[in-house]
């Protein structure tokens, strides 16, 4: 498997045994053992006696003659029979016992299948074996068969030799000739070995209350992390790690994780089964999602991506990191660093004029902003959300020339252009939909319920999407844009696509999210050098689907710098800091009315990729001069806060004083540790931070971020292992204080 550019050179190793299968012959007379090895993780399955492809392990690396599957220790190191379990009991029948990679639905399954299907003769039971297997380049391809009906799953995987992520998915194939409706596939199903002190941790929260960490124990009661929203959602994220309870914590442990790869209503599921195994399940959601699969069709799932690792969340955090800047975000290891952008969203809402726009391009330029980007409002009759979406044409009302006057302003200062876009949507009160009523999701006859007065226009239907791609790239090609903030602003309700025969109706779930991924693949390569921010009223549709696409996210609407705080902790848990964007934003803060100094405010947002989004003309002199400082204090950090590796020294919380972040240069030449205090207690300092991820044995100068001196006594010199050891910590008091140390390899 080759993804830009970068080859997957992991060991893939199918152990042949004698393999005698065909599509109804369900007893193959060898074994077949196939292994995936890379990055100190090892994932293998196996072909049992009964034909049934079982999950052998996932965990740390083993042995490479080790005699997986093996029933006889005396004939380790060969191949050898799987034996599929039997029955335990009448209420444990075999098909429900034995642990299959990719089960379907059928023979007394009990847990979550992987494909659920009724054929057209009604028949709903579907038992998937193996039937064949191919190594294409470094990906394995198992193939499976349903017993006695021509329907055929291919079930891909690969690993990162860098990481040890695992990239699996799946494709149904129907080679009948009637139509099998397929009610249920996942792209992957994992299994771990039965255990009762697994922990699942997951993201979950709410418009401007994103990404908070949540734990739960895993029993037989299934966990499902789900969107029904049509989009990703701000509810739960498609991503879990899974721990064990008393041995995980942020630098020790093992962790399983893993994230799915889609941007539309998703499901995972996660419980023990009835033997006390874990199935973990994730692919589109069921809920309201059915495919017609016509003769000869194929349905591919989304990827699922999963790592392992032996050294706690921040391990995993880190692998998966790394993974996604070399594998998911554009342009890989060779993507730019983000520019600090500035955004007018918070200080002019609807109300954007040409003039206004140039007088915070101006006042942004001298604090050292490179990337100008304009917010809602701009085009069509958009005075509040109340209309115009839909029409993206220039409001000549506010800008009379178009905006080549405003982005002629916005070059000549030395910024780049962007324009925020929600193109997904409508109003009522549009053109567009004057013009095309029957182009949003819709049931006819029923209420079209609006969501921040809007509807979904359906992405799914081809001249929607067509007419969406073209619009914007006439804007792109028009105007001289570098960046697009693509944003998102509601859920769907009444998802119907009426125009449709009507088994295909519930195709619309699928559909969409693949015709916008088109939409933004395609306008992607007509302008290879425009940026996109993936946006959804915040943080809501973030997840791998989305990254493929998009150079950076909008985290959160809620800018506070101390809630940021833990919303970054969450974020990171399951994403990259070099897409995660925070701004600096007015004071109090709009969300909860925080009053923080303009000092902390750059620190929080300094953790990601920095934004400007004040009211500009509000400040002060001393204001830009703050501002000016800190933005080129980040210029000297930004490469190793976006491209480094994070270490999550200690987690904001709502009880701890202080919480740490360390960046590390992937060089391991720089360092930065952000010590932020929430609120001081007694008249104690805080206790020394350890920083990690130092080379012992190379020597660091530490300096204060900004221009602050460093706390009195201490060395400014010394050890990697000196500072990771002894630690240090900055004495800071009041509420809402922040410092940062900076440390540069000597040598
Ligand atoms: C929601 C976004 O998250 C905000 O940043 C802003 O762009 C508004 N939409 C504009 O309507």
């Amino acid at each position: 498997m080759t993804r830009r550019g970068s080859t997957w050179l992991a060991t893939i190793v199918a152990v042949m045994g004698s393999v005698s299968v065909d599509a109804k012959v369900t007893a193959p007379a060898g074994a077949t053992v196939f292994r995936l090895d890379g990055a100190g993780v090892t994932y293998a399955l196996g072909v049992d006696d009964k034909g049934y492809l079982e999950p052998l392990y996932w965990g740390p690396p083993l042995g490479t003659k080790d005699p997986l599957g093996t029933i006889d220790p005396a004939r380790s190191g060969e191949p050898v029979l799987l034996k599929a379990p039997g029955e335990l009991s009448g209420f444990d029948p075999a098909g429900s016992v034995t642990p299959q990679e990719y089960p379907g639905q059928g023979e007394g399954l009990v847990s979550e299948p992987g494909l659920k299907a009724v054929f057209a003769d009604g028949n709903r039971d579907l038992v998937l074996k193996y039937r064949s297997h191919r190594v294409e380049g470094e990906t394995l391809l198992v193939e499976l068969a349903d017993i006695h009906r021509p329907l055929t799953v291919v079930l891909r995987y690969a690993i990162d030799p860098e990481t040890g992520v695992l990239a699996r998915s799946a494709t149904v194939r129907n080679g009948g000739d009637s139509p099998v409706r397929i009610d249920q596939i996942a792209a992957a199903v994992f299994t771990l070995s039965a255990r009762d002190d697994y922990t699942l941790h997951y993201l979950t929260g709410r418009h401007a209350a994103e990404w908070q960490k949540k734990r739960i124990a895993v029993t037989p009661a299934l966990t499902v992390l789900e969107s029904r929203r049509g989009s990703t959602g701000h509810g739960n994220n498609p991503w879990f790690a899974i721990g064990r309870d008393g041995a995980t914590d942020e630098d020790h442990g093992p962790v399983w994780y893993g994230a799915l790869a889609w941007s539309g209503s998703f499901r995972i599921s996660v419980g023990q089964d009835n033997l006390g195994r874990v199935r973990i399940a994730g692919g589109f959601n069921p809920y309201d999602f059915s495919w017609s699969l016509k003769p000869g069709e194929t349905l591919d799932t989304p990827t699922f991506y999963a790592g392992y690792t032996d050294g706690g969340m921040g391990a995993a955090s880190r692998a998966f990191h790394r993974f996604q800047m070399a594998h998911v975000i554009p342009h890989g290891d060779r993507a730019k660093l983000r520019p600090v952008l500035y955004n007018s969203w918070e200080a002019t809402a609807f109300d954007v004029t040409e003039r206004g726009q140039e007088a915070l391009a101006e006042k942004a330029a001298r604090i050292g902003v490179e990337r100008f980007v304009v917010d809602d409002g701009w085009f069509g009759a958009r005075d509040s959300d109340r209309a115009g979406l839909g029409d993206w044409t220039v409001n000549r009302t506010k800008f009379p020339d178009g905006l080549k006057p405003l982005i002629d302003k916005v070059k000549s200062l030395g910024m780049e252009f962007g324009l925020w876009v929600e193109p997904e949507m409508v109003n009522v009160d549009s053109d567009l939909y004057r013009a095309h009523p029957d182009w949003v999701l819709n049931f006819p006859g029923r209420p079209r319920t609006e969501g921040r007065n809007q509807l979904v226009l359906n992405l799914a239907r081809s001249d929607v999407r067509d007419h969406v791609l073209n619009v914007l790239d006439r804007l792109v090609r028009d105007n001289d844009i570098a960046f697009l903030k693509w944003d998102y602003n509601r859920n769907w309700t009444e998802a119907g696509w009426p125009e449709m025969p009507l088994a295909d109706q519930q195709r619309v779930h699928v559909a969409y999210v693949r015709n916008l991924y088109h939409i933004l693949a395609e306008l992607r390569r007509r302008h290879p050098s425009l940026e996109i921010e993936a946006c959804s009223g915040g943080g809501g549709r973030i997840d791998l689907g989305i990254l493929a696409y998009s150079d950076q996210v909008w985290t959160s609407d809620n800018t506070d710098p101390a809630d940021r705080l833990m919303i970054q902790d969450g974020f990171t848990q399951a994403y990259a800091p070099a897409v995660m964007m925070a701004w600096v934003t007015d004071s109090p803060n709009w969300a909860n009315t925080r009053v923080t100094s303009l000092d902390y405010r750059f620190l929080s947002a300094m953790q990601g990729g920095l934004g400007i989004g004040a009211n500009l003309n509000h400040w002060q002199d001393a204001d830009f001069a703050t501002a000016a400082k800190w933005v080129a204090a980040y210029k000297t950090i930004r490469a190793t806060v976006q491209r480094g590796r994070l270490y999550r020294i200690a987690p904001p919380s709502r009880d701890d004083g202080t919480s740490a972040t360390m960046y590390v240069a992937a060089d391991g030449r720089q360092g930065v540790l952000f010590q932020m205090l929430h609120s001081s207690m007694w008249r104690d300092n805080p206790s020394a931070l350890h920083p990690q991820g130092l080379d012992p044995a190379r020597l660091y100068r530490v300096r204060m971020l900004g221009d602050g001196a460093l706390p009195e006594g201490m060395p400014r010199q010394a050890s990697g292992a000196f500072w990771m050891n002894i630690g240090l910590c900055a004495p800071l008091k009041g509420d809402f204080v922040g410092a940062a140390f900076v440390f540069n390899a000597v040598d």
